[in-house]
């Protein structure tokens, strides 16, 4: 397998294998960890457009990114074409992002009522409308993340993928799932393949890839361009090494040492403090203080590198005392092996 380039529009992506948005679990500090291990494109997290708009800052929060972050997509939903044409035109004069993506994709209740995320696939025609308004607004290409139908009676990626080229998006990346699946069940790639076949803009595969031979897999199975690990990353970020291993001939299974683990924890711990104290700055009352929100926030990915260890059972009861760095790292020695040169 060679990892070619990727281009977007007028953007070069060197390393076609990404980090797609995962609400919640993959901010600022979880997309810097999974950069160093050498991730070519990270995505934000889901932004309300209007809320962009409105100037919430809780909102604008989300779009906070580390120098590491480049090159970084901010990933905005809405409906309103004009609206989401104006926060991207915000977004680009924070001159921090390479591309624009739109959330035609979300399955989550909340968003879907207001006619936004994966509804937006019963409606191709007003997708189309938020592509060219945006691309108008905008000189950063835009991109489009959706689902291959709204379920099974409803799989009507080709002609969403036709009205995103047609207006002007210049890449698509496409879940390769029904919204009616959420994220279970098995990957439909040969959606992908169909969409790549017809199309003459960027096409990303999303979906199933739970080891990075199956990186290879989707590239020869579906001729898709960029391919995005979402879930297997979690716990394993490092997967994203594996993957170029494995591109340059090696075998791909890289794996952390125990202390390798522990200062991998730390690190992706200690970004997070970094980026609570940024955040803090902007709060004008604290639920918590930032040290312990972060040590909040590690908790779901702490599960997650520990995972299949002997101890994890009193990790898992002794998570909600953990309100530091020093006190997440002492808690993961605990279970970590072979730590004796680590002070
Ligand atoms: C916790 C979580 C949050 C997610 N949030 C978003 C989101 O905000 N926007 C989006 O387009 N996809 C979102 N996704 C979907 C992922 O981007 C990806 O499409 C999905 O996990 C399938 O890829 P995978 O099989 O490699 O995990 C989310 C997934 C998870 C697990």
């Amino acid at each position: 397998m060679t990892l070619k380039p990727i281009q977007i529009g007028s953007v070069e992506i060197k390393n076609p294998v990404m980090l797609p948005p995962m609400a919640g679990l993959a901010d600022s500090a979880f997309r810097t960890v999974c950069m160093r291990f050498g991730c070519g494109l990270t995505f934000t997290e889901i932004t309300n457009a209007a809320a962009l708009v409105r100037k919430s800052w809780r909102t604008w929060l989300l779009l906070a990114t580390t120098d590491e972050e480049r090159p970084a997509v901010a990933h905005i939903y809405g409906r309103n074409p004009e609206e989401m044409a104006e926060a991207a035109r915000r977004i680009e004069a924070m001159g921090r992002f390479s591309l624009i993506d739109i959330n035609c994709g979300c399955p989550v209740r909340r968003i879907m009522v207001r006619g936004c995320g994966a509804a937006l696939m019963g409606e191709p025609a007003l997708i189309g409308r938020i592509v060219e308004k945006i691309s108008a607004a905008v000189s950063l290409p835009v991109t489009v993340k959706t689902r291959i139908g709204l379920d099974p009676e409803h799989h009507n990626i080709d002609e969403v993928a036709r009205v995103v080229e047609e207006s002007g998006g210049s890449a698509i990346a496409i879940h390769a799932r029904y919204a009616s699946a959420g994220h279970g069940g098995p990957a439909d790639w040969d959606a992908l393949a169909s969409v790549k076949r017809q199309r003459g803009i960027a096409v990303i595969g999303n979906g199933g890839i739970t080891e990075p031979e199956d990186v290879e897999k989707m590239f020869a199975k579906t001729g898709v361009d960029g391919v995005m690990i979402g879930r297997a990353t979690l716990g394993r970020p490092w997967i994203f090494r594996q993957v170029s291993d494995l591109a340059a001939g090696g075998p791909g299974n890289w794996l952390p040492s125990d202390s390798e683990l522990l200062d991998l924890i730390r690190e992706h711990t200690t970004l997070l403090f970094e980026m609570k104290k940024r955040e803090a700055a902007f709060r004008k009352k604290l639920k918590f203080p930032p040290e312990a929100s972060a040590a909040l926030t590690i908790r779901p990915h702490l599960l997650k590198y520990l995972n299949g260890r002997p101890g994890i059972g009193e990790v898992r009861k002794r998570l909600n005392e953990l309100n530091s760095v020093e006190a997440v790292c002492a808690l993961s020695k605990t279970v970590l092996r072979g730590l004796d040169s680590v002070s």
